[in-house]
């Protein structure tokens, strides 16, 4: 097992030992449900490998950690609710499985339950954590209402599009590395590095979900080409209509109302035109690049290789 496969491993059984009432089921079943249908872990894993960089023995990181894991899958089940995901890690979403409002009561009580953990933080750290998590959440919020508000908009740049993922998804990583040096006692500069590190990657690790979401197959565990079915504003088409030399007939394609699957050929057809694939990828490498550049800083850390190996894992994935 390689160094990140075992801390995978310490965190899923972690997670197991969450002790979760039985009853009411139809409030717990789902959140037993997402937490266990795998999910790759990187939140709580840059939280410990940022805390291996100041302490070898990451025992008492791993609880706080979990927080991480936990408000991310609440925002997984609420954001399937307004996406209208039917799929998650390879099964049936939250609210397809049961109902939409089983999928927001049982979201809000895991944001209940990220909490209580956060809240088993050593008491000189928690105010401060609980500060800069309060302010993480929020922005996490604020990048998804966003989205929800691109969607009815008929154009979107990419520079409003890059801001509003970093707030939906790159604070939370950016916060993930930060938890984890702040955990440790490291000194607040170094934490304030890695939460820039941790945001650039972040945008990054968004830009290729976007990616995936339409060239990832099968293995992505989520509908393919869901973003475009449901007229998301992904890096895909925003960056498309930059690039493209007929705007209003992409506009038209996009948001018109043609067959699911001749609309998602049309499409695809003209993402193909304009190679936005490798577009992704040189966007993902520049801002992957910068947050790696950050992470140079910290080369005289003894651990600083176990992190920098699993952000090369992650710019691999397939899931
Ligand atoms: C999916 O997050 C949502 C995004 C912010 C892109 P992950 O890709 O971390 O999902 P899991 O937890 O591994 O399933
Ligand atoms: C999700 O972005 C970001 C948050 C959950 C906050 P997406 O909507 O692209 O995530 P997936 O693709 O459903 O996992
Ligand atoms: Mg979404
Ligand atoms: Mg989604
Ligand atoms: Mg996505």
């Amino acid at each position: 097992m390689t160094e990140i496969e075992q801390l995978q491993t310490r965190i899923n059984e972690a997670l197991k030992q969450l002790a979760l009432p039985e009853s009411p089921s139809n409030l717990y079943d789902p959140i037993k449900y997402i937490l266990q249908l795998g999910g790759k872990r990187v939140r709580p894993m840059l939280a410990l490998l940022a805390y291996k960089l100041y302490k070898e023995d990451i025992k008492p990181a791993v609880v706080p950690a979990l927080a991480l894991e936990v408000f991310h899958n609440f925002t997984l089940v609420h954001d399937d609710i307004m996406d209208e995901a039917p799929l998650r890690r390879g099964k049936e979403t939250v609210h397809k499985k049961w109902n939409e409002n089983i999928a927001i009561l049982s979201g809000d009580v895991m944001l209940v339950e990220a909490y209580k953990l956060l809240g088993k933080a050593p008491n000189e750290v928690l105010p401060k954590l609980l500060e800069k998590f309060n302010a993480c959440a929020q922005e996490v919020c604020e990048g998804q209402q966003k989205d929800m508000d691109f969607e009815s908009r008929p154009y979107v740049s990419v520079d409003e599009y890059l801001d509003m993922i970093r707030q939906k998804t790159a604070v939370l990583l950016g916060f993930s590395l930060e938890m984890g040096a702040l955990l440790a006692g490291a000194p607040e500069k170094d934490c304030e590095l890695l939460y820039e590190a941790g945001v650039n990657l972040g945008i990054a690790f968004q830009l290729q979900d976007d990616m995936l979401d339409l060239y990832g197959g099968e293995a992505f565990g989520k509908q393919i080409g869901g973003d475009i079915i449901n007229r998301k504003k992904s890096f895909l088409i925003t960056r498309s209509l930059e690039l493209s030399t007929n705007k209003e007939a992409l506009l038209r394609l996009y948001n018109g109302s043609e067959q699911p699957e001749q609309r998602l050929e049309a499409i695809k057809a003209e993402f193909r035109e304009l190679a936005i694939e490798s577009e992704s990828k040189a966007y993902i490498d520049r801002f992957e690049s910068s947050g790696m550049e950050k992470l140079e800083r910290f080369s005289h850390h003894k651990n600083i290789h176990a992190l920098q190996n699993m952000i090369d894992t992650l710019s691999g994935r397939k899931h």
